[in-house]
């Protein structure tokens, strides 16, 4: 039976922009907190641990009530609450790095200001990557550049000088074609890119007529949306063989896992399932990691940076 409290290692790793993984696995932004889930299991273990989004001054979120159950996942309306880039500086970073755990700080801004005030920051720190999260459909402005590829491409030349460590962008599923905004990112200079962030909808309460959520719509994460991130993946590694992928959206098993690996992502990350089981993440690695003792052509390709598309070439 899996337990989660045991120490866990995993043979099968990953490198996505040159950062290596102990496993595949990692978390999603805003999904993980560290003093939840270290009761559970130790974060090092994972192949990383995508944190909360961080603003340049603390955010409040918006107004309860902002999560809806749905019968295969979750909308939210968060707001990406957070206490702000400082707070993370002196608190969850550097007691993640203490535990020798990879980390990927996601990032949040209302505008390139913005983001570029939080990513000086953590230039300076010993964060592994860096997530810039310009496809949040809860906040203000929080899609545009997303939608945008001219001005995302923009974005990109501005981040990229402040910084050498990895950038990855993350990419909105609430967009007609995601391979145009996915190659501004890719020919801006970034380093890789992370998908699916949450797909708008919302949800009713029959008895009053009225949105359950008091922002009326939220975020849909959950089982429900695996099949269009898998289908999102796939379109941009079919685009572009050799750019590190990161795929988000549904996974709940090392299956699910191991069909965004097969559609081409480097790495995985689980959100959604962790609000279930704080645990799911490790357990899905150990799923992933027997899965992969009999696919050792996969395992190799990814073992040196490299995708099931372009494991030949
Ligand atoms: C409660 C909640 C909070 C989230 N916060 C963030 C965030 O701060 N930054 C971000 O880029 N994505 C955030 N996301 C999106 C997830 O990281 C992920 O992209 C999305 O939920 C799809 O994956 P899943 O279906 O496995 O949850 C959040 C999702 C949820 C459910």
């Amino acid at each position: 039976m899996f337990d989660a409290t045991q120490e866990y290692t995993f043979t099968h790793g990953t490198v996505v922009a040159g950062v290596q993984w102990k496993s595949p696995i990692g978390t999603a932004a805003g999904t993980y907190n560290l003093d939840a889930c270290s009761v559970y299991y130790n974060p090092a273990a994972l192949g990383s641990v995508c944190t909360k989004g961080v603003s340049p001054v603390p955010w409040e979120g918006n107004p309860a009530p902002r999560t809806a159950e749905t019968p295969a996942g979750t909308v939210n309306s968060v707001g990406l609450q957070n206490p702000g880039v400082d707070h993370y500086l002196e608190d969850d970073l550097p007691r993640l790095k203490a535990m020798g755990t990879t980390v990927i700080s996601n990032v949040a801004g209302h505008s390139a200001e913005d983001f570029a005030y939080v990513v000086e920051k953590l230039a300076k720190t010993n964060v592994d990557m860096l997530e810039i999260n310009v496809s949040c459909p809860n906040v203000k402005a929080g899609t545009s550049f997303a939608k945008d590829p001219v001005a995302l491409a923009s974005l990109v030349r501005q981040l990229r000088p402040l910084t050498d460590k990895p950038m990855i962008f993350k990419l909105s599923p609430n967009v007609s074609d995601i391979v145009p905004v996915a190659q501004a990112v890719v020919e801006s200079g970034a380093d890789a890119v992370s998908l699916i962030n949450t797909f708008v909808g919302m949800r009713i309460d029959t008895r009053t007529g009225k949105p359950i959520l008091a922002n009326v719509t939220g975020g849909v994460s959950g089982p429900a949306i695996h099949p269009m991130a898998v289908g999102m993946v796939y379109k941009i590694r079919q685009a572009f063989h050799d750019f590190p992928i990161i795929a988000m959206g549904g996974t709940s098993s090392g299956e699910d896992a191991l069909e965004f690996l097969y559609a081409g992502a480097n790495a995985v990350e689980v959100g959604s399932a962790a609000l279930v089981d704080p645990a799911a993440p490790v357990r899905i690695a150990c799923e992933l990691e027997s899965l992969l003792d009999e696919r050792p052509e996969l395992s190799e390709a990814l073992s040196v940076g490299k995708n099931w598309i372009n494991r030949n070439e």
